[in-house]
């Protein structure tokens, strides 16, 4: 039986490519999307280093908080998500001590080096489960210590992202439990700091706030944001990294896996226990915390960001914006397998053009350098499709499990050229068809903390009713 009452959630989810605030109102067993605000998120250069905007984002969120209730959203409650790893740290008085640094930043070259110095991989990965990348913030962290600035020892708390933003809305201090997965300092199995870490690492516990597990209230709007004409309304701990909150409303069934294709690529399972093992971990496999119990068993691609920042480059270079359509009708003018890069060289990390560093690649690989639009475009996504089939075929043997089918979500699965190719490279069947899948996981986690609906699996069955999927057949 479903209420017949209309109730209205607030999803504010930040992607490394850009933000959102989406209004979902959840009305006899359908959910309904409204995007009220979005934004760009894009690092700034000062100095040396490679900054996240905070105080644009922030000013963004309530932005977003006030087109929703200007719309006349009877607003139940909102919650924040973001990418993972990055933080801002406070001082004693709780101010923000200086601008949360892009997991981007050189800042953490050449820290895992460092790292395993003190404590091997295989350990970390034994308590951890997490797959071993720079920008995770056990590294980011070592990097003040190993740069000798000072700013991490007179800080007094270390917030992850989401963390920060619910500290300025409510006041309340702690650290989620999935976007602290992230960090690389969680225990896997218990899904609390890892002690043993902040000992032999020179870490001070007191940085870390206590674990919070997402769904539940955190509190409401401070008195100083209510002042600018906003409502009394309710903040929600849900899954705030965002992965979590992207898989936890995919309607996955057994023999599914899941495909979250946005800036980042997460190809994986959602599992009831992590998978440590010495193979997980050489093949790359992470073990992030999900919503529902739920182990994220996965590999961390670099994704899309390829083709965000080929476009970024032509539109400067050009001064007019692409389409996507466009784009893609170049790519299939192409031809086939002609070039294919590896996503993850560390060359496309942050290039200061990414056209020349996948020409580079390309000639440095004795491969045909791509010289048009079309051409650069199929190379990325042919490349992309076929890293999956490698990443899939790893993953079916270090979990055991029988994988049929794919669940793409994520900006990336509107991309109908890549979905094809995706289907093609794997054999397998591909469906899509909830886009904003980490805004929907979002919103159900409040309507399951509102008691509007009982759990995440009638969430996930809303989510089902609600939107029209389409299905890709191998060709
Ligand atoms: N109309 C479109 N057609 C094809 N692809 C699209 C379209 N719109 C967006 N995309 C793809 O979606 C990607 C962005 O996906 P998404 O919005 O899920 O990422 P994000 O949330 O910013 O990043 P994150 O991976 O951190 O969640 C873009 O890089 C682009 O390739
Ligand atoms: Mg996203």
């Amino acid at each position: 039986m479903y209420e017949f009452t209309t109730m209205e959630y607030l999803a504010i989810d930040l992607g490394a490519g850009s933000g959102r605030a989406i209004v979902g109102s959840i009305e006899n067993g359908q959910i309904h999307l409204d995007e009220v605000h979005r934004f760009s998120n894009k690092p700034v250069k000062l100095g040396n280093t490679l900054y996240w905007n905070f105080l644009s984002l922030y000013e963004n969120i309530l932005q977003g908080i006030h087109a929703a209730v200007k719309k006349g959203y009877q607003l139940q409650g909102l919650a924040i998500d973001t990418w993972g790893v990055d933080f801002g740290l406070l001082d004693r008085q709780g101010n923000l001590m200086s601008n949360p640094v892009c997991y981007r930043d050189i800042r953490t070259n050449g820290m895992s080096e460092k790292v395993d110095h003190l404590i091997s991989n295989a350990e970390m990965y034994a308590c951890t489960g997490i797959q071993q990348l720079e920008i995770n913030s056990i590294y980011q962290i070592y990097s003040y210590i190993d740069e000798i600035d000072e700013l991490i020892d007179i800080s007094d708390k270390l917030l992850f992202i989401p963390d920060l933003i619910n500290y300025f809305l409510t006041g309340q201090l702690f650290n989620e439990y999935t976007i602290a997965s992230t960090s690389q300092l969680l225990n896997a199995r218990t899904q609390q700091w890892e002690e043993s870490l902040f000992k032999i690492l020179p870490f001070s516990k007191q940085w870390m706030s206590p674990i919070r597990q997402p769904g539940s209230v955190v509190g409401t709007l401070k008195k100083e944001i209510i002042e600018t004409g906003i409502p009394e309304i309710k903040v929600f701990a849900v899954g705030s990294h965002d992965t979590a909150s992207a898989i936890g409303a995919i309607p996955l069934e057994p023999d599914m896996a899941f495909l979250s294709s946005g800036t980042w690529s997460l190809l994986g399972l959602a599992l009831d226990a992590p998978i440590l093992t010495e193979e997980a971990r050489l093949n790359d496999f992470t073990n992030e915390g999900g919503i529902d119990n739920k182990i994220l068993f996965m590999r961390n691609i670099t994704g899309l960001w390829l083709l965000q920042q080929l476009i970024v480059e032509w539109e400067r270079e050009e001064d007019a914006p692409y389409s996507y359509d466009y784009l893609l009708a170049e790519c299939m003018k192409a031809s086939a397998f002609r070039s294919i890069i590896d996503s993850d060289d560390p060359g496309f990390k942050n290039p200061v053009s990414m056209c020349r560093a996948i020409r580079g690649y390309c000639r440095d690989n004795g491969q045909p350098v791509p010289k048009t639009k079309g051409e650069l475009v199929r190379c990325v996504l042919e490349s992309l499709a076929l890293k999956y089939h490698s990443v899939m075929e790893q993953l079916k043997a270090c979990t055991g499990k029988k994988i049929n089918t794919l669940f793409i979500v994520g900006g990336g699965s509107r991309n109908q050229v890549l979905n094809q190719f995706i289907a093609n490279a794997l054999q397998m069947k591909v469906i899509v068809g909830i886009t904003e899948a980490t805004a929907l996981g979002n919103i159900i986690q409040q309507a399951v903390a509102n008691k509007q609906i009982a759990n995440l699996a009638e969430g996930r069955q809303i989510i089902k009713n609600s939107f029209t999927f389409v299905v890709y057949q191998p060709e």
